[in-house]
This record gives structure tokens, C-alpha cells and sequence, in this order.
């Protein structure tokens, strides 16, 4: 890992105006590599928009300053043998990938989970890019049996 940034803010989020500037973040983020997406902000406004609207949702954003260099959003659901948070999007600027900021969002949502008797967090990711390792160094584990499944074409 690169050196640290320092004097990192992490907030939760509270307003929906936030929202522009994450939208403006994912695109640049899912915009690059691995992914190589093709986002528009509109798009990308709308999904998170979407989240916002969740029963449950919790998200965060970290910044230095006035910029905004991370966030992640989900919600919590309800499940039988006891409820979890699923982790719908977490996306760190391209410039400031590597510094930990994504670990420091991590490690803010994992301690609001504890607050409230979540211990469980979900997400969906591809085993063969670097996001998987991330995952994998922030403590998480494959689902052994899981498969993605989609009808049409892959989303
Ligand atoms: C995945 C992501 C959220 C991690 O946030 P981050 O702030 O870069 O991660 P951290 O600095 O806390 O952790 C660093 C570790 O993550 C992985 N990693 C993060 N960015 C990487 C990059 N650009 N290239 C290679 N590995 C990377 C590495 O395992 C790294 O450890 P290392 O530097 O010791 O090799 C961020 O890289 C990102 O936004 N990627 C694009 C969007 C995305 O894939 N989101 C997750 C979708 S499921």
C-alpha cells in the first residue's frame, strides 16, 4: 500500500444532494480499470438514488479537504437467521486508490454494524480482479456454492 492519507473525513450520509458528487465519483472509479465501465453521472445518479431510497440505507463518503475520494452505500435487510447489510456500491477515486482509504470506509461501516447487532456484510464482486483482494484483506470470504445467475444479456 501507498502512504496514507492524512486528515481523512469520513461522514455519514444524511442528505440526498451528497449524492452528485458520489455519482460524479463512481463514474470515474467503474470508469477505469478493472472495469472499464461505461457510466454516465445521470446514471450513476439514478442508481444511487435508487439505493438512497432503500429501507435502511446507510452510506458514507471520505474526504481531505473539499474533496470527495471515497464512498460506500447499502442497506440493511432482513434475513431468517439474522439480518445483514449488503453492501451495494464502494468505489475510491482512481488518484487515491491504494492509501487506505477504502480500508478507513470499511472499518467506519463495520463499527456502525456493531452499534446495531449487524454481523453480517454481503457483496457481489468478480474473483478475478484487484477489488477481490481488497475484499479478501478487509476480511471476507467467498461464499462457497454461491453463483450469480442472469437471464438476457449479462447485466
Ligand atoms: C476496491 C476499492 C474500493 C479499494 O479501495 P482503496 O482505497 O483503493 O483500498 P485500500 O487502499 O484500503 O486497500 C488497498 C488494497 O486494495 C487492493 N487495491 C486497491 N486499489 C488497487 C489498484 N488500483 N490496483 C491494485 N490493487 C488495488 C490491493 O489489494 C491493495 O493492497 P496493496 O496496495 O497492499 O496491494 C478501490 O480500489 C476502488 O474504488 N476500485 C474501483 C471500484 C471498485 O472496484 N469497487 C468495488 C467493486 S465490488
Amino acid at each position: 500500500m501507498e502512504k496514507a492519507i492524512e486528515e481523512l473525513h469520513i461522514e455519514k450520509i444524511n442528505s440526498i444532494q451528497t449524492l452528485e458528487k458520489c455519482a460524479e465519483l463512481l463514474v470515474e472509479a467503474y470508469n477505469a480499470p478493472p472495469w472499464n465501465d461505461n457510466w454516465t453521472k445521470a446514471k450513476a445518479l439514478e442508481k444511487l438514488t435508487c439505493f438512497y431510497h432503500s429501507p435502511q440505507f446507510f452510506g458514507w463518503t471520505a474526504r481531505q479537504d473539499t474533496h470527495l475520494l471515497g464512498c460506500c452505500v447499502g442497506n440493511i435487510e432482513p434475513y431468517f437467521s439474522g439480518d445483514y447489510f449488503y453492501l451495494k456500491e464502494m468505489f475510491v477515486s482512481v488518484h487515491a486508490q491504494r492509501k487506505g482509504v477504502g480500508f478507513r470506509l470499511m472499518a467506519v461501516l463495520k463499527g456502525y454494524l456493531e452499534t446495531v447487532d449487524i454481523q453480517t456484510i454481503i457483496l457481489f464482486t468478480s474473483r478475478d480482479v484487484f477489488p477481490f483482494d481488497f475484499y479478501l484483506k478487509n476480511g471476507f470470504r467467498e461464499m462457497e456454492g454461491m453463483r450469480m445467475m442472469h437471464a438476457g444479456p449479462t447485466a
